[in-house]
């Protein structure tokens, strides 16, 4: 990095006016009622039944809970909150016919949010792509692009009065990554590098098209696209097998869709080791010239990016044979990430991790931000639209005392701070996740909200991180 955090030891505590303090969900993992009131079919249903391990309803009731977890946040001082808009419960089977009755709860619930003068940052699609286009080869069939543009027009239309702030796709790298390479959500598809990349461009595409659709319908507001991006470090900064491992993650992870995002093109770099990955497994990446013209003129119109980020990683070189084992709970010591010809996670000795075994490195989000402004000198805004702490939460006597998050959320907004005293534009953070929620492979005992739920009874206990936060939010200032 050409900027030595450093030398910005010091910066200001104040965070600006009008700094969003917010908090996330995503529609499958908070509002229930996953089968009823019209909503059609998303592949999790099916999926989850069929492991039998835990079931995506009632979760935490958001369908039924609103008005109180809005009230908690007008309560709490969080002004803005990240939410998804099911496309199966609008269009039941993706295209075609409309649910009435879900248009008309997601009317209630942005109505609700102003009520609380809470701002909705509204996500199309955050993993739950409608049954019927997800059999068909979800976003490797270029069928599903097309829906997802129709979708995304009807709901700009629908909701202009009440959305300012759109975001196209959550993560497209977890959505890549977890169906075609690690396997861990429905597909189940493990080590196909190629099958990753391709589904990373046709989303990259499905947004592109939506974003130009936004700008040509004239309508009023802001839009962008959430991308999961992590730091990548060699493990050992001297190694150049290590460097090259970090290099191969980096580009399937971050530079691929960055450049997709910004540039609208794949830069000759990106595109070298993008092909060279693909090739490991035995596979090509379809990149076609009008797909690249329409690229182009959407990352014009890109008004913000939204970035989650939990953790950075280190890597070791490998090229054993594929291990990507996962015991079904993520939980310390029971998961593998090492893929033939890219690299393996690995941990430095002395850096903390969760106990779910994700990494604490809070140094890593400032190393993002600043390599996102450095080579993507156009983008216009960052917004942080996750960042947050899993934990097994102790609930005692009305209380949970979630210490460890209070820490993990002050070192990484002290770090974002780093980030904009360097020019880096922030305007918001938003912590995974609002209330605890339903978490898509470990169910309900990884939780991260500031809202404690329990789920017999879907009372709400805030902790001990929401009044910590409400107090940052209050004085926009970190003590
Ligand atoms: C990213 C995803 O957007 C969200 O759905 C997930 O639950 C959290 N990270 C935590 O893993």
């Amino acid at each position: 990095m050409s900027v030595n955090p450093a030398s910005v030891t010091n910066p200001p505590a104040q965070f600006p006016e009008n700094f969003v303090f917010g908090g996330a969900t995503a529609a499958y993992q908070v509002e229930g009622e996953t089968r009823t009131h019209g909503k059609g079919k998303v592949a999790w249903d099916d999926f989850l039944e069929a492991q039998g391990r835990f079931s995506p309803d009632p979760a935490s009731d958001f369908y039924n809970q609103y008005p109180v977890d809005l009230e908690l946040c007008e309560e709490f001082g969080i002004n803005g909150i990240r939410l998804s808009i099911a496309w199966s419960r609008i269009f039941p089977n993706g295209i075609g016919e409309i649910n009435p009755e879900g248009v008309q709860f997601y009317h209630d619930l942005f109505a609700e949010c102003h009520k609380h003068h809470v701002e909705p940052f509204v996500t199309l699609h955050h993993f739950d792509t409608p049954l019927p286009l997800f059999e068909k080869g979800d976003f490797l069939n270029r069928e599903t692009i097309d829906a997802f543009v129709d979708f995304a027009t009807f709901c700009f239309k629908e909701y202009a009065d009440q959305v300012t702030y759109w975001f196209t796709f959550n993560e497209i790298w977890a959505d890549a990554s977890n169906t075609y390479i690690e396997g861990t959500f429905p597909g189940g598809v493990k080590a196909h590098l190629a099958e990753a990349f391709q589904c990373e461009h046709n989303m990259m595409l499905a947004h592109a098209k939506a974003v130009l659709a936004f700008h040509n319908g004239g309508f009023k507001g802001k839009i962008g696209v959430i991308q999961s991006l992590e730091f990548k470090y060699p493990l050992n900064e001297n190694d150049p097998a290590d460097i090259k491992a970090a290099n191969n993650e980096h580009v399937l992870q971050n530079q691929f869709l960055l450049d997709a995002t910004f540039r609208g093109d794949y830069a000759p770099d990106t595109l070298e080791c993008a092909n060279r990955l693909a090739a490991v497994s035995g596979g090509t990446i379809e990149i076609l010239d009008e797909d690249l013209e329409i690229m182009r003129e959407a990352a014009l119109y890109n008004d913000y990016l939204g970035v989650n980020n939990y953790q950075c990683r280190f890597l070791k070189a490998y090229d054993g044979e594929n291990d990507l084992h996962h015991n079904g709970t993520g939980e310390k010591g029971t998961g593998r990430w090492r893929v033939k010809g890219i690299g393996e996670h690995v941990n430095k000795p002395g850096v903390p991790t969760t106990d779910w075994d994700w990494i604490i490195y809070p140094e890593g989000l400032f190393d993002l931000l600043v390599y996102i402004k450095q080579r993507y000198p156009n983008y216009k805004q960052i917004f942080i639209t996750e960042n947050g702490m899993g934990y097994k939460d102790p609930y005692k006597d009305g209380f949970v005392d979630d210490q460890p998050r209070i820490d993990y959320i002050e070192q990484h907004l002290r770090w974002l701070l780093k980030a904009m005293e360097v020019g880096v534009n922030v305007g918001g953070y938003f912590l995974w996740s609002l209330q605890d929620q339903f978490s898509w492979t470990n169910g309900y005992n990884k939780r991260y909200g500031f809202f404690y739920v329990d789920f017999e009874t879907q009372k709400r206990t805030p902790k001990a991180s929401a009044y910590w936060y409400k107090h940052v939010a209050q004085t926009r200032r970190l003590d």
